[in-house]
């Protein structure tokens, strides 16, 4: 007898299963998109241990009547592809029809559903892909499924499942990108008997945006829209200024199909260009609608990935588009915002400056009376981040360096001997605290602050479930949240140094910083990483105009660290 067999209906539907379902968050993607191809507006998720025990999705769309509810579960059946030619212009989420016998295939399955007419509901139980119950049901018009077990005749699949807590984040945050995909459907979703999210219909993603990502929408997100030639662009990116330090906030749908996509990717970047520090990150949410035979949604199996056939025509669309809006943004908000120049361009800006104030000396010092010398600028700034300039090096003595003034509100002037020097006062606090925090983080003696009044967290769902993870984390760094649960978390304590920081906005920017470095591993042997984002959050900021004794202070703390010259992102301090 031969070696090669067909396989077993079975055998296919879990191989599939294998490239279809690979967490309960993509359970809960394919549920969803179903529901919201049968035109439902009322979507409730509720899970149970990260979605590993349960994943009921209840919707009010269209239903089913009793013979294609059995069929929905045989492979390759779809009520939404009929055609070849369909193929070509697909405008529903779904159609492959291999979503349902998949999960089907790995798990224990309820359905029960009915599209309206009062003697067709029916309920059907299926246990790893086998039929095991067909009933009559009532129930109004829609649809409800239950996965229970998920992967419970799979081992190898759940031994990769992460923490429940991971698992549900991952679950909001599909939830989190379906929801403002459709702002007009109401969105709930409940782990056990915790609301994560609820928000019913509204009529643009800006008022979703709102309702999901709680304080990053408001102030730090700007409405993006643009139209060129059959193409339309819209969403919400980051204002210049605001940034993450990890590249996971970067959402793209394409014809509201949540997709990753390098094109559309570098476009963002290219735009954002010289607006972003070397290693942060834009936040966006852009939505592409395009005709859809121009695009080929027929080429990943978890339907994540996207071919343009036109890739070019649609980067620099995307490009030109976001480009036009964060500097746009940009000129009309230019004396706010914190210096987003890349260390080589902000050479030139502080030489202008310089150029500038000695032309107008007079009227920018404080000094009662004029300190002797030549206040001559020689030019001397290092363009090279990480290298001082050898002169700078061996002039640096703290003891000697007065203070002169501040140009730009971002640089303080001293002067010595030989000329004027420049400190850039942002990159000079994060050098000091830096090296302050990881002193005493060693020590595992960080100086709590204990806040008068406790600050409330404003977080979005999935921040919520990151830091009731990681609680402990936050304490060893000094931060002590306490959870009120129900997801309300305040913040009672802080490490000294940034008792007078924006606090929300250091707790949300350490969970990111968490979870990036968790996803590489090692935590532990990376907090240090961490100590990192903490310094660069709390340093004064630039645009900031400094008193003469901060300017001292500032001055002398740099002078006590190991490494005056640089910040830890290497950007020269001087
Ligand atoms: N919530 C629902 N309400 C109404 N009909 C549904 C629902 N879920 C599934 N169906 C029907 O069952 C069919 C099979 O669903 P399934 O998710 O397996 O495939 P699909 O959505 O067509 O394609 P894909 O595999 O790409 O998701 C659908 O085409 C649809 O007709
Ligand atoms: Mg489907």
């Amino acid at each position: 007898m031969g070696q090669i067999r067909i396989l077993t209906d079975e055998l296919i539907n879990k191989i599939a299963a294998g490239q279809v379902v690979e967490r309960p968050a993509s359970v809960v993607k394919e549920l969803v998109e179903n529901s919201l191809d049968a035109g439902a507006t009322d979507i409730s998720v509720e899970v149970e241990e990260g979605g590993c025990r349960l994943i009921r999705v209840q919707d009010n769309g269209c239903g089913m009547n009793g013979d294609d509810a059995l069929l929905a579960f045989e492979r390759h059946a779809t009520s939404k592809v009929k055609e070849l030619c369909d193929l070509d212009k697909i405008a529903t989420l779904g159609f492959r029809g291999e979503a349902l016998p998949s999960i089907a295939s790995v798990s224990k399955v309820r359905i029960v559903t009915s599209d309206g007419n009062p003697s067709s509901g029916s309920e059907i139980l299926i246990e790893g892909g086998k039929i095991q119950d067909v009933r009559v049901a009532g129930r109004g018009r829609g649809t409800t499924l239950e996965v229970r077990g998920l992967f419970y005749n799979t081992a190898v699949r759940r031994k990769f499942l992460k923490s429940r807590e991971t698992e549900l984040s991952h679950i909001t945050g599909i939830m989190t990108e379906t929801a403002l995909a459709h702002p007009g459907v109401y969105f709930t979703l409940k782990h056990h008997d915790r609301t994560l999210i609820k928000s019913p219909g509204v009529s643009s993603i800006l008022e979703r945006s709102v309702q999901l990502l709680g304080k990053d929408a408001r102030g730090n997100l700007m409405e993006l829209e643009e139209g060129r030639e059959g193409l339309r662009l819209f969403g919400l990116i980051s204002i210049p200024g605001f940034t993450k330090p990890s590249g996971t906030g970067l959402s793209f749908f394409v014809n509201r199909r949540p997709v990753s996509d390098r094109t559309l990717r570098h476009a963002v970047y290219a735009a954002y260009e010289t607006l972003l520090m070397k290693g942060r990150h834009p936040l966006v949410y852009l939505f592409l609608d395009v005709d859809p035979a121009l695009v080929d949604v027929n080429v990943h199996p978890a339907k994540r990935e996207v071919r343009f056939t036109d890739p070019k025509r649609i980067h620099d669309f995307t490009r030109d588009s976001v480009r036009k809006t964060a500097q746009g943004y940009g000129r009309a908000q230019e004396d706010e915002r914190p210096s987003p120049w890349p260390a080589s361009e902000r050479v030139e800006r502080v030489k202008e400056a310089v150029e500038s104030y000695l032309r107008t000396a007079g009227e920018h010092r404080f000094h009662e009376e004029r300190t002797t010398g030549r206040p001559a600028f020689t030019g001397r700034i290092q363009p090279e981040p990480g290298k001082p300039a050898p002169a700078v090096r061996a002039l640096f003595d703290k003891e000697r360096l007065v203070p002169l003034g501040q140009i730009a509100d971002s640089f303080i002037i001293t002067q010595d001997r030989d000329g004027l020097i420049l400190i850039d006062q942002h990159a000079a606090h994060e050098r000091i605290l830096y090296e302050k925090f990881k002193q005493v983080y060693r020590l595992s003696k960080i100086p709590v602050q204990q806040l008068l009044i406790p600050v409330n967290l404003e977080l979005s769902g999935k921040e919520r479930i990151l830091l009731a993870e990681h609680l402990k984390t936050l304490r060893r760094l000094g931060i002590e949240v306490e959870d009120f649960g129900r997801g309300t978390f305040s913040v009672k304590g802080v490490p000294m140094w940034v008792a007078d920081m924006d606090i929300q906005e250091i707790v949300r920017s350490l969970l990111e910083e968490i979870v990036a470095l968790e996803q590489g591993g090692e935590l532990d042997r990376r907090m240090e990483d961490i100590i990192h984002v903490f310094s660069c959050r709390a340093a004064v900021k630039a645009n900031r105009r400094l008193s003469r004794e901060e300017m001292e202070a500032l001055i002398r703390d740099l002078g006590e660290t190991d490494s005056p010259h640089t910040c830890e992102h290497g950007r020269p301090t001087m």
